[in-house]
């Protein structure tokens, strides 16, 4: 199997890494891919985010299969092209990626599927965005609708700064949506969809503020881990049940069907399970250390899905290890993140047992005075990624290797999946699924 990836970052990586070791894929390209890509597959500098030449060069490379990264390619109908030009594509449709293009469609969508997710009001101007502050009350959760990368959405006490998020979202001609808030800790699950079945993985969190006790602006994501050791028995199966299988369905029953991977951004409240968000492709960090326990072939997996053939009846197998991930970023990101300065220490940092290192926004520089060296590029530069055989080992490792990275005015947190592995993550009791029944 030949397989092409469409994408710059930390994910493609990850998901490329994955492909290597499976036997069935004998060859992987990737565009526009990064440093780390390049280190591995041969990547060609064309403009993945459009259909035209992306489909160009799925046709010069003679690919079996299109694997898309990030939302923006999705929701510029890249895979609609690919699909045209008869390539199975993992990916869903630009129509189906606007559950996550527009939060406002994902809410509806919701609200015919049955599905629960947190009450939420669209709002077009100040007073209505200010009716909706009012009816829900603060805690404030203003996000804007379109895609802003993580970025868009501002969870506040300040109800002037709730406002003046939305009024900026007014200004560059966008719209809002303003829902109450939700207590309890966020669960990313990726299901994989062929359109009809569904087939979860194993669950992450990811680390969404830029500090550690989750203070700071919204990132990205800046860290991951998984398994969730504190999930409640059944959690998985009620996500499939009550979330992905009804959304699934109704993309179906609209003539929209959504073909890749539904990341249902979940949060665990004392009134049960919510959706904060839906993204129509893997996250990121999260894959990272989610890709790094899967032991079942992805190459296969990807295929099956984009061809209609999922096995809903197969058991995914995965290694016994836990996976963390730690994001190293630029200096000032996520505001203006300083780009083009040298990276040291990768080597060392994947000579420790048990480590990778994940890259993201980085580049080989083509001249000046790192010439040839590996520089940032991006607000993320890349992940340290650490399997152990626990939640602290796998930390320790991880931030072992994070240390050994040597990037000038470099920021990571410190505290990934830290409160886990210290037991000290509780789910509010009423949100626990009832224990399924003995078979008589
Ligand atoms: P989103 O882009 O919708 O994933 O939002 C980014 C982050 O904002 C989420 O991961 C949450 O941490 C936070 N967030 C979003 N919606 C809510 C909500 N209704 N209640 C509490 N936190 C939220
Ligand atoms: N880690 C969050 C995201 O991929 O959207």
């Amino acid at each position: 199997m030949k397989v092409l990836v469409l994408g710059p970052g930390g994910r493609e990586h990850a998901i490329i890494r994955a492909l290597l070791a499976d036997p069935e894929v004998e060859q992987v390209h990737c565009a526009p891919g990064n440093a780390g890509i390049a280190q591995v597959v041969p990547v060609h500098a064309v403009d993945a985010d459009d259909p035209a030449p992306a489909t160009q060069l799925a046709r010069e490379l003679e690919v079996d299969l299109v694997v898309v990264g990030p939302e923006a390619p999705l929701v510029a109908g890249v895979a609609d092209a690919l699909r045209e030009a008869g390539f199975p594509v993992f990916g869903p449709s630009q129509a189906a990626a606007r559950l996550e293009g527009s939060k406002a469609f994902a809410k509806e969508v919701m609200a015919a599927a049955g599905v629960p997710t947190a009450m939420a009001r669209v709002a077009t101007t100040e007073a209505e965005a200010a009716d909706a502050l009012d009816t829900f009350g603060a805690p404030y959760v203003v996000k804007d609708d379109g895609l802003a990368a993580g970025k868009g959405v501002v969870v506040t006490s300040d109800r002037d700064a709730a406002l003046a998020h939305a009024n900026a979202c007014f200004a560059a001609g966008g719209t809002v949506v303003i829902e109450e808030f939700l207590d309890g800790p966020e669960v990313s699950l990726f299901v994989i969809t062929d359109g009809t079945r569904v087939l979860p993985l194993s669950p992450a969190q990811d680390f969404k503020r830029i500090f550690d006790g989750d203070e700071g602006p919204n990132t990205g994501g800046m860290g991951a881990y998984t398994p969730l050791p504190w999930l409640p028995e059944g959690f998985v199966e009620e996500v499939v049940e009550r979330v992905a299988r009804p959304t699934v369905d109704e993309m179906r029953r609209r003539g929209t069907p959504f073909v890749g991977v539904l990341y249902c951004g979940l949060a665990v409240t004392r009134r049960g399970l919510r959706v904060i968000e839906f993204n129509a492709r893997f996250g990121d960090p999260e894959t990272q250390a989610v890709l790094a326990r899967l032991a079942t072939p992805l190459g296969r997996l990807l295929m099956d899905a984009a061809t209609g053939r999922l096995d809903e009846a197969e058991r995914l197998r995965w290694r016994p290890e836990s996976a963390v991930a730690v994001v190293v970023a630029a200096q000032d990101y996520p505001d203006s993140p300083r780009k083009g300065d040298p990276i040291g220490g990768l080597e060392a940092a994947e000579a420790l047992e048990g480590v990778h290192v994940v890259h993201a926004g980085t580049a080989t520089a083509p001249e000046g005075e790192h010439a040839g060296r590996i520089v940032s590029a991006g607000g993320r530069v890349l992940a340290v990624v650490a399997l152990g055989a626990d939640l602290d080992e796998a930390r320790d490792r991880a931030y072992r290797g994070t240390d050994l990275i040597e990037l000038e005015g470099s920021q990571h947190r410190t505290d990934i999946a830290l409160k886990a592995a210290r037991g000290q993550i509780t789910v509010p009791s009423h949100s626990a699924p009832r224990p399924r029944q003995e078979q008589a």
